[in-house]
């Protein structure tokens, strides 16, 4: 029997500020339009928001560059609006938690902005990865930034700074006790104002190794970092087996030490690690009983929709949580990932898979809009603002098609959004897709997506053991039974219907054409069912 905390199979919903809800008409969503809509967070019936950084930020990386971790920016709105958020959502009995960005700083911290004006070896450069070059021309080493061009960039005195990232987010030396010393009052600010737990940016890579040497193949390892890079699957495993600067042993200290911090609170704390790892086996090392509480399980975020791939991911990672103290989570889509429905093709499939995660043990990540079936916004490359576009010189488009404003209300062009123009326009075409037709709707995503949480959560308050069912991967069946449910999911393109001999009723069905009669059970393709005796 694991132990069971708030979040152990919690649905979190994940809130990009910027694209929310806008109270102040400047075009970008903030923390009052947060607490504006909160009760249709909870009518959706998650157990929990995660809001994506809404601290002082120039902006250069969607606020995952943060010129000061304890100020709230006032674009976004003001510390006691961050309070009222936070009560607002305890008393709609929502659970709160914060992004936290260790890995690097904006360069428009003071502590950055002072490491530029004093010397080389100075207390105010050992707060980040400041080097000499290999000569006046080249940096210290020859790695890749994630976003693209060089991970380094030199200063007027000739030194140069490490950035894993833009090379506005210089990234910070967390073998320098002041940075950890820090980085403990930034947590305990939050937790002391009463926020619920953290999701913890880049969580596999704040230990650098070898940062004076050279990679024998920084391209190739920047391609196996990219997903969207087709490579064979035994030269990418063994460049992701030892980056030098991602999932090193001197992470989990860190962890170990803010787990301290965490234990020292009354109420149990959420700490969630974005940690892309490799092999999956390592993820588990960031949950063991000492450090953080979950790890991100990103393998549905990219797996295409395709029976055996699911199933293999899935199995996996049940297989891996067997042995540990704690259950796996699950996520879709993010504010890094294109639109569910996007990447899998279709609305309709998208809610088929998201019916068949919901049915499994441990909890689930939906990132806003997810719940409306949104797809990626088509966007002018004058509106991208991605550093990652940026820096690729429009190579990768990046990610602002799926962080375009969420439609609210229909009857005019920024959806009822905001009264202002939205930061990113948000396509004429979304006037279906609105929250305003789709409450009206209950054939839609969202009424969909409202049904198969509340039912969840009745699943969830059984002993539901897991295990899979009779299985036809090849023809494009998944099935598995959690508890009193089973699942049948069918991922075979056009036309090519299951039908299985059957004594069970239907409880949830992502496809209206989906039917039980005479005991048998017709599964169109794309779709999902939720069976009971
Ligand atoms: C965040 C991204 C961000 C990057 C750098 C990620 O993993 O989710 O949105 O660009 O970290 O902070």
């Amino acid at each position: 029997m694991k132990s069971s905390f708030w979040w152990s199979n919690a649905v979190v919903y994940q809130i990009y500020p910027r694209s929310f809800f806008d109270s102040n008409d400047d075009g970008e969503g903030d923390l009052k339009g947060i607490s504006e809509k909160l009760p249709y967070v909870r009518d959706l019936g998650v157990d929990a928001i995660w809001l994506s950084p809404f601290y002082l930020s120039p902006n250069r990386d969607g606020g995952y560059d943060i010129a000061d971790p304890r100020q709230v920016d006032p674009r976004i709105g003001t510390l006691k609006d961050v309070k009222e958020l936070i009560d607002k959502a305890h008393a709609l009995h929502l659970k709160v938690i914060f992004d936290v960005v260790p890995n690097h700083f904006s360069d428009q911290h003071h502590w950055f902005q002072e490491a530029l004006v004093t010397p080389s070896g100075s207390a105010e450069r050992q707060r980040f990865h400041f080097y000499p070059g290999k000569d006046a021309q080249h940096p210290p080493n020859n790695w890749i930034s994630l976003f693209g061009g060089p991970a380094w960039t030199q200063v007027d005195d000739g030194e140069w700074y490490l950035h894993l990232f833009d090379s506005s987010q210089p990234d910070l030396n967390w073998s320098n006790p002041e940075v950890r010393h820090d980085f403990e009052k930034t947590l305990r600010y939050w937790l002391d104002l009463g926020v619920d737990g953290f999701r913890i940016d880049v969580a596999h890579g704040l230990a650098k190794e070898k940062i004076q040497s050279d990679h024998p193949n920084p391209q190739e390892l920047s391609d196996a970092l990219r997903l969207d890079v087709k490579m064979e699957v035994d030269k990418r495993n063994s460049l992701l087996a030892s980056v030098p600067y991602f999932d090193r042993e001197g992470v989990h200290e860190i962890y170990r030490e803010w787990r301290k911090v965490f234990d020292t609170y009354e109420k149990p704390i959420l700490s969630v690690a974005e940690a892309w790892v490799h092999p999956p086996a390592r993820a588990l090392r960031y949950i063991r009983s000492d450090e953080l509480r979950q790890i991100f399980n990103f393998d549905l975020l990219i797996a295409p929709f395709d029976a055996q791939i699911l199933y293999d991911s899935i199995s996996s990672t049940l297989t891996l949580f067997e042995t540990i103290d704690a259950l796996p989570t699950w996520a879709l889509s993010n504010h890094d990932s294109p639109r569910l429905a996007s990447r899998v093709g279709s609305e309709p499939s998208a809610r088929a898979l998201a019916l068949t995660v919901m049915a499994l043990p441990g909890s689930m990540y939906i990132y806003q809009g997810q719940e409306l079936g949104l797809p990626d916004a088509h966007l002018e490359d004058s509106e991208r603002e991605d550093p990652v576009f940026i820096r690729t010189k429009g190579k990768q488009l990046g990610r602002d098609a799926a962080r375009v404003p969420l439609p609210w209300r229909n009857g005019n062009k920024s959806f009822g959004f905001t009264r202002g123009k939205p930061w990113l326009p948000i396509p004429p075409e979304w006037d279906g897709l609105t929250v305003e037709s789709q409450e009206k709707n209950p054939s839609s995503s969202l009424a969909f997506y409202r049904r198969i949480i509340a039912q969840r959560a009745l699943l969830n308050n059984q002993e539901s053991d897991f295990h899979w069912l009779a299985r036809d991967l090849s023809h494009g069946l998944l099935a598995f039974q959690r508890g009193n449910i089973s699942v049948y999911l069918n991922t075979s393109p056009l036309d090519a219907t299951i039908e299985l001999r059957l004594s069970e009723k239907i409880r949830l069905t992502s496809h209206s054409n989906n039917q039980i009669v005479d005991s048998l059970l017709t599964l169109v393709s794309g779709s999902c069912v939720w069976l009971e005796k």
